[in-house]
C-alpha cells in the first residue's frame, strides 16, 4: 500500500493519518485471542495497573520474547504497515523499536497524560526523531472508552524536554510539562479524539503530542502499537539501557510479509 501525495502532505502537516477498518472481523478475533493468551504469561514484558489488571503487554512481535505471537510478528512486515512507514521515514530499512499492547479495561483503564513518544525514546539513545508508530484498534475506540487524543501539528514543535509523571499515569511516563503544553495548545487547533471502528489503523509521528482518558465505558479498549525506526537511527549506548522489551535490540531490517 503506497501513500498518495495528498496523504504524505497530510501526514507532514498534521502528524498522523487514519486508515479506517484495515482488518476483518475474523482477523481481529484472532488478534484479540492471541493478546488474551500472551497477557496471561508471567513475564517482565507484561505490565500491570495499580489495580492488578493488565495495562500493557510488550514485545509481541519478537519471536525471542516470552510474549511472542506469530500473527503479531507477521503484522510488522505487512505491506499496509511497512510501506507507509517506509514512505514517511524516507528509508526502506526499518526495524521495530518495540511493540506495546495497551489493554484498557472496562471501567478501570486509566489516563495516559499528554506526551510525545520521542520524549522517552531519545532517552533510549535514539538520536533523531525519525520514527513513526502504527496503532491498530482491536476494539471500537470511543471517547467514553478512553480513546487517544492527538494535538494536530504539535509534532512540528520538535521534542520538548519531558518531565516524569508517576502520579497521573499508572505507567511511569515522560510527559510534556504543563506550562509548555498549555502554550502549545493555545496556538494549535483543538485536540481531536482518535475514534474509529475496530480494525482501524493510525500512523503517527514520534513527536506528535497525545494523551488518553479513563475508560468509563463497559467495553474494553485494546490498542496495539508498532514503533518503526530507521536501522541507521538505532539507539546509541546509554548508561542504564531499558530492557529489550522496551528498547528493541534486533536492528536488522524487517522483510515484507508475503513478498513476491
Ligand atoms: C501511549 O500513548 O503510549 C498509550 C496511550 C493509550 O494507549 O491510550
Ligand atoms: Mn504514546
Amino acid at each position: 500500500m503506497q501513500l498518495s501525495h495528498v496523504q504524505c502532505e497530510q501526514y507532514r502537516r498534521d502528524g498522523y493519518l487514519i486508515f479506517p477498518e484495515l482488518f476483518s472481523r475474523a482477523e481481529l478475533a484472532m488478534l484479540r485471542d492471541e493478546l488474551a493468551r500472551v497477557a496471561e504469561i508471567n513475564s517482565e514484558a507484561v505490565i500491570r495497573e495499580r489495580t492488578g489488571a493488565v495495562l500493557s503487554v510488550f514485545r509481541v512481535h519478537d519471536m525471542a520474547s516470552a510474549t511472542a505471537s506469530a500473527p503479531y510478528t507477521t503484522l510488522q512486515g505487512m505491506p499496509c504497515f511497512l510501506e507507509p512507514a517506509r514512505q514517511v521515514l524516507g528509508d526502506r530499512d526499518l526495524y521495530i523499536h518495540h511493540t506495546k499492547c495497551n489493554m484498557k479495561d472496562a471501567i478501570e483503564g486509566a489516563v495516559w497524560q499528554w506526551h510525545q513518544d520521542y520524549g522517552s525514546w531519545r532517552l533510549d539513545g535514539i538520536e533523531r526523531p525519525e520514527m513513526a508508530t502504527f496503532l491498530v484498534m482491536l476494539d471500537d475506540a470511543s471517547e467514553i472508552g478512553g480513546c487517544l487524543y492527538f494535538l494536530p501539528g504539535s509534532h512540528k514543535q520538535g521534542r520538548v524536554e519531558p518531565v516524569l509523571d508517576d502520579k497521573t499515569t499508572s505507567y511511569k511516563l515522560w510527559c510534556v510539562p504543563k506550562q509548555r503544553l498549555l502554550e502549545v495548545m493555545s496556538e494549535l487547533p483543538e485536540p481531536v479524539p482518535v475514534t474509529g471502528r475496530a480494525g482501524t489503523a493510525v500512523l503517527f509521528d514520534c513527536n506528535l503530542m497525545h494523551a488518553s482518558g479513563h475508560n468509563l465505558s463497559r467495553h474494553p479498549r485494546w490498542h496495539v502499537y508498532y514503533v518503526y525506526n530507521r536501522c541507521g537511527n538505532r539507539p546509541q549506548d546509554v548508561p542504564k539501557p531499558r530492557p529489550a522489551w522496551a528498547r528493541g535490540q534486533d536492528w536488522q531490517p524487517i522483510h515484507p510479509a508475503f513478498a513476491g
